[in-house]
Order: structure tokens, then C-alpha cells, then sequence
């Protein structure tokens, strides 16, 4: 059997840009897949489908501790980094940045970027500072690789429009994809918090995509009321033991502005905390 090459490990930012300055004059189109490690098929399918556009692949493994609220999972967030490697070299990515916070937040550090608009409401509202956090080091983390491409995953759907809304706004030059959300066989969305969950609360977890399931079919029967399907998605959760609703929401899928109507794609998007662990999810509707 072949063995996979590992990719070569970075955390130095002039390291960095010293090996893709060299990618660059070569004229290779450079990719970037960023992640807070932890990974799973989605993320690899961020790689794959990097792999497949672009001449090098670059992953940035990087716990960001400004996108967590002080009461969130920073301290617990699963780091697994020989097993990150090993998959990374699986999939054949060139090379995995994996700065240090003193490198990316040093004890000067005083420039934040705030988002308007897209990045307000849901996880905005719930989660305060999140997309600050998100957004600056996505900034930080295109400006030192600055790469051709970036990758994205549609389950953090809101997220990949709020940095879609900062790269069009600050005008950085890089083109944003945003790759389908992988799910496990039974529906539930690949995420690193989903290795918080006890074995029955896995099962529980489900309910989330068992209530994007219910507004898919009560719109395939027609229903044009997102009063009626978001009764029906809450009632799907509430009937689980220990199910907490952060929200569940029926938007337009380019404002995240409720609709009250599904005249158009209607993005259903939800949070719900399962023994604890935060789980988001969403689907797009196309009555
Ligand atoms: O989606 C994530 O894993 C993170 O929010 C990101 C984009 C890597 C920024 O830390």
C-alpha cells in the first residue's frame, strides 16, 4: 500500500509565507481550508474539494479562542491533532499552518472586525462576539496565506455568509466556496462538538435533522406557512427528553431575515442544546 505524505507542519506566520511565496512563483493556485481541527468528513471533504481546484493545498488547524464566549467550550474544545495529521495526509493536503495564539493574538493585539447585517441575527444574537471572533481571524488567517481560494461548510451556514459579506466588503481577493454539509448515515450533521455526546445522547441529537425533515415534507405537501412548519419543527424537538431550542427559524437565505411566507428558497436553520452540547443545523427549502 502507498503511504500517504504528510504535509509539512507550519506555525511560524514567515515561515509561511516564505514556503507559499515560493508555491506562488511556481504559479500554482493555492487553496486554503480553514478549521479549529477536530476533524471530520466534512472537513475533508473542504480538503477533497480543494485538492481538487487548486495546485496546493493549505489547512489552518487553529482552536480560536475569540470566536468563544466565556461561558463556551474553549477549555473543552476536543483537540486531536496526531489524528488531524494523519487524516490531513490521507487526503493529501501540502501543508497544515498551525499558529500559536502569541502569533495570532499577541499582547498588543487591538484590531477587531465587526460585521453588520448577515452576521446579527441567530448565532449573532445568540452567541455575542462569536462572528467578531470569526471574522477577524478568517481575516488574519487570508491575509497570511493569502490563498486563490478559500473553503467553507454550509452547516455553519450564517458563518460562510458573513465572511462571503467581510471578503466582498473589504474587498480581500479571494473566492469563497461553500461545500455541502456531509451527514452521518442516520442525518446527523458532522460536527467535532457531536464527540461531546454520550452514546443515547446521540440518539437524542437526531431530532435535529428529524425536524428539518418535517418542514421538507410539510413543504413538499405545500404548506406555504412558516408559522405552521416552525409549530410543527419546534414540536418535533420538544418531544425529546432534555432538548433545549436556542432557535429554530424559517429566513431567507441570503438576509436571514424571518419570512412569513415560503414564496421563494427558505433557509430552516436551528440550534438546540442536547445534554449540554450546542448542535446547529439547517436546510435549505425550495417550495
Ligand atoms: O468553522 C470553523 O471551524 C471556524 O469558525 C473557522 C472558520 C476555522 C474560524 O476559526
Amino acid at each position: 500500500m502507498m503511504s500517504a505524505e504528510s504535509p509539512q507542519v507550519v506555525s511560524d506566520p514567515a515561515v509561511l509565507r516564505a514556503a507559499l511565496t515560493v508555491i506562488r512563483r511556481q504559479g500554482k493556485r493555492i487553496g486554503l481550508a480553514p478549521t479549529m481541527g477536530a476533524l471530520h468528513e466534512g472537513h475533508l471533504s473542504l480538503v477533497r474539494a480543494c485538492k481538487a481546484e487548486c495546485g496546493y493545498t493549505v489547512v489552518s488547524l487553529y482552536v480560536n479562542p475569540s470566536q468563544f464566549g466565556p461561558s463556551e467550550d474553549l477549555a473543552k474544545y476536543p483537540r486531536t491533532w496526531e489524528a488531524d495529521l494523519a487524516a490531513l495526509a490521507g487526503v493529501g493536503a501540502d501543508l497544515v499552518f498551525a499558529p500559536r495564539d502569541a502569533e495570532i493574538y499577541p499582547s498588543d493585539y487591538a484590531t477587531w472586525i465587526e460585521v453588520g447585517g448577515v452576521a446579527e441575527p441567530l448565532e449573532g444574537q445568540h452567541r455575542p462576539g462569536h462572528f467578531r471572533g470569526v471574522a477577524t481571524v478568517v481575516l488574519k488567517l487570508l491575509n497570511l496565506v493569502q490563498p486563490d481560494v478559500a473553503y467553507f461548510g454550509q452547516k455553519d451556514f450564517q458563518q460562510a455568509l458573513v465572511i462571503q459579506r467581510l471578503v466582498a466588503d473589504l474587498n480581500v481577493p479571494v473566492e469563497i466556496r461553500v461545500c455541502p454539509i456531509i451527514r452521518e448515515p442516520d442525518g446527523l450533521a458532522m460536527s467535532s462538538r457531536n464527540r461531546y455526546l454520550s452514546p443515547a445522547a446521540r440518539q437524542r441529537a437526531l431530532v435535529l435533522w428529524r425536524s428539518l425533515e418535517r418542514a421538507r415534507e410539510l413543504t413538499a405537501r405545500g404548506e406555504r406557512s412558516a408559522a405552521a412548519i416552525l409549530a410543527q419543527m419546534r414540536a418535533v424537538i420538544l418531544q425529546t427528553e432534555d432538548a433545549q431550542i436556542d432557535y429554530v427559524a424559517l429566513v431567507d437565505p441570503q438576509t436571514l431575515l424571518p419570512v412569513e411566507a415560503l414564496t421563494g428558497p427558505t433557509l430552516a436553520a436551528l440550534a438546540v442544546k442536547i445534554e449540554n452540547t450546542r448542535l446547529i443545523d439547517n436546510y435549505l427549502l425550495e417550495p
